[in-house]
């Protein structure tokens, strides 16, 4: 929660992604006056559950679901106009009046169809398949560093901006004939629909890091809401098995056009065990029956593409990792209510590599597919841990789980969450 001393958090997601962001922004943005997403785009999808009724979001931040909650997108999102578009009218068909809280920075980069082009065809094109959403994330991020993006700021000037729509799309299309896709851009199509979006994202766009310097000026409290996770950062992830933007905290400052100094607390979200969608290496990873029953307990299936999530004990390397590039200085385990069946659990603690210790996180994929994990094996408690609110009315044998997750991760455990509900949440 927020305090006196803590009024800007970062929520980052420490392990693969689909920590349960969504439902610990949800928790917290109840004292939030605004929540800001700092990087990825429609490629998240963070579920938000109140009551009976369940919400995947994937641009909108995590916090709209409170009326009085600021919306923002900050520069390092890329957004697909379409579909938050789609998502906007989402909300506002079932209920929450989120249009005059959005806010997008000046400075964000558009995914435009053709990113989604690129993105399919060089998944498909016989390179290194990383099994990407197919979201455009890559390709408009490409675009972003190589200094030939499209930003919203572009909108205000369309006619300024069609020869340039008109240079990409045939950009794209040489790139889509080389990975031997049929598919073609289209520059008319294209302005035609910014044309007809430009309106509403231009009465939307906002200086970002001006609204969070002015709330926290107000005494106000920020939320910067990650996605993706740590381990799936450009730079500090599994690379090249991950996303194109930086996840990790560092991220959320460049990402909203603060300084780091502005930020207090640094929470992560990790699950009680581990899951990765996508390809790329996953050191505790479990076969056959035992992933079937785990992503079945867990209901481990994409919020965004629906694929299964390939499931795997509780990695404490991983989350050490995380630790480090974060900075860390809380963790919110969810899910744990997901283990409530086990006889036992068992939980990685370091990795060997021929034989002898790994030491820290290799950056080298091809021994990250060789390490062997090693574990250690606690009781289960076999019982349902989804009513319990305290941590004394946790059984035991799960209190000594988390206890051994918190000493291995070397972070104190701030929340447990017991249940994708709102109400089923532990405050430690
Ligand atoms: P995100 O991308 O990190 O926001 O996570 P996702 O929404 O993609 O995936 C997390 C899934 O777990 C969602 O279906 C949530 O509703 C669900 N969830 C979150 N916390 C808990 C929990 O403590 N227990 C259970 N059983 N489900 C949870
Ligand atoms: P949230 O925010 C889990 C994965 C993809 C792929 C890799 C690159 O819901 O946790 P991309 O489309 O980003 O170029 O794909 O990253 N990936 C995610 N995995 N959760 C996500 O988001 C993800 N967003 C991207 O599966 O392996
Ligand atoms: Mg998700």
């Amino acid at each position: 929660m927020f305090s006196e001393s803590a009024r800007c958090i970062v929520l980052v997601g420490a392990q693969w992604g689909d920590e349960g962001k969504g439902k610990i922004t949800d928790v917290i943005a109840e004292q939030a006056t605004i929540v800001a997403r700092y990087q990825g785009g429609a490629n998240a999808g963070h579920t938000v559950e109140v009551g009976e009724e369940q919400f995947i979001l994937h641009l909108i931040p995590s916090g709209a679901l409170y009326p009085s909650v600021r919306c923002l997108l900050g520069n390092g999102v890329v957004v697909d106009p379409w579909t938050l578009a789609e998502e906007v009218d989402m909300l506002e068909g079932r209920g929450i009046d989120i249009s005059r809280r959005l806010g997008i920075s000046w400075r964000a980069h558009l995914v435009l169809p053709y990113h989604k082009l690129l993105d399919g065809a060089s998944e498909t094109s016989g390179g290194v398949q990383i099994g990407t959403t197919r979201r455009g994330i890559g390709p408009a991020y490409r675009d972003k560093v190589a200094r030939a993006g499209i930003r919203v700021c572009d909108l205000v000037d369309l006619s300024a901006l069609r020869p340039m729509v008109v240079e990409r799309c045939s950009w794209a299309n040489s790139r889509l004939g080389a990975f031997g896709s049929d598919d073609r851009a289209n520059a008319t199509e294209i302005m035609d629909h910014l044309e007809s979006v430009a309106p509403s994202l231009l009465t939307r766009a906002v200086d970002v890091g001006d609204e969070i310097r002015t709330a926290l000026n107000a005494r106000g409290r920020v939320l910067l809401e990650g996605a993706q996770g740590s381990l799936l950062d450009v730079d500090h992830g599994t690379y090249p098995f991950v996303t194109s933007s930086n996840t990790t905290a560092g991220g959320a400052a460049v990402g909203v056009g603060i300084g780091p100094t502005v930020i207090d607390e640094v929470l992560g979200v990790v699950k009680a065990y581990t899951t990765r969608v996508g390809n790329g290496p996953l050191p505790t990873e479990l076969k056959g029956e035992e992933a079937e029953n785990l992503r079945t307990l867990g209901g481990e299936y994409g919020a965004t593409t629906g694929r299964p999530r390939r499931p795997g004990w509780f990695d404490g390397v991983v989350v050490r990792h995380a630790a480090a590039v974060n900075g860390l200085t809380a963790l919110a385990v969810t899910k744990l209510d997901v283990l409530d069946s086990f006889d036992e659990l068992k939980l990685g603690v370091a990795y060997e590599f021929d034989g002898a210790d790994q030491g820290g996180f290799p950056a080298r994929t091809t021994r990250l597919d060789r390490v062997v994990p090693v574990y250690e094996t606690l009781p289960g408690w076999k019982r349902s841990t989804t009513d319990c609110r305290t941590m004394e009315t946790l059984p035991e044998k799960a209190r000594a789980y988390l206890r051994r997750v918190e000493s291995v991760s070397g972070v104190p455990i701030r929340y447990v969450s017991v249940g994708s509900g709102r109400s089923q949440i532990i405050t430690v």
